[in-house]
């Protein structure tokens, strides 16, 4: 793994993670895409049916497989937050790059969001709660924080590929 981004839901991993991809001529995994590949389910199906605590076993497993593999990966917003053993699993494998988004990016970028379970039963403030808690795992184990706000997807690719 060359390259490992985490950070909310909403801040870019997918779209930069592509980006680095095709730029360093690697491969993209999405942790999210093998999830789903893998449970043959969408992440919807699989909270509504199978509940978070088996999403997140699915996830761990997943993860651990995907981290054999060469490319760049993008997480998942809870990934880094699954537990101590997971982020430390993360923080040996690969460079860590936070995609740090504002709060009112994140309220724009979800508001209408109908895909991801976990916010669906939110309300603003329980939205920013559950953010605030994460920023602070993310922080722990990023070896390189950008601040997302007044950046295209491309500017952020071009700042990680610079340092990397
Ligand atoms: C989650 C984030 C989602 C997805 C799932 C749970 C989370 O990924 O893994 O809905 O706990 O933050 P994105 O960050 O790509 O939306």
């Amino acid at each position: 793994m060359k390259a490992i981004l985490i950070g909310f839901m909403g801040s870019g991993k997918t779209t930069v993670g592509q980006l680095l991809a095709e730029q360093l001529k690697t491969k993209h995994i999405d942790l999210d895409n093998l999830i789903v590949e893998e449970a043959g389910e969408s992440i919807s199906e699989i909270f509504a049916k199978h509940g978070e605590a088996y999403f997140r076993k699915l996830e761990q497993q997943i993860l651990s497989k995907a981290l054999k593999l060469p490319g760049i990966l993008s997480t998942g917003g809870g990934t880094p937050t699954i537990s101590a053993n997971v982020s430390m699993l993360l923080a040996n494998k690969a460079p860590i790059i936070w995609l740090e988004t504002s709060n009112q990016a994140t309220i724009n970028h979800l508001k209408n969001d109908t895909s991801r379970p976990l916010i669906k039963d939110l309300d603003q403030e329980g939205l920013l709660k559950l953010k605030n808690q994460r920023s602070e795992q993310y922080e722990k184990i990023a070896d390189l924080t950008i601040k997302t706000d007044c950046l295209t997807p491309l500017q952020i690719m071009l700042q990680i590929k610079d340092w990397l």
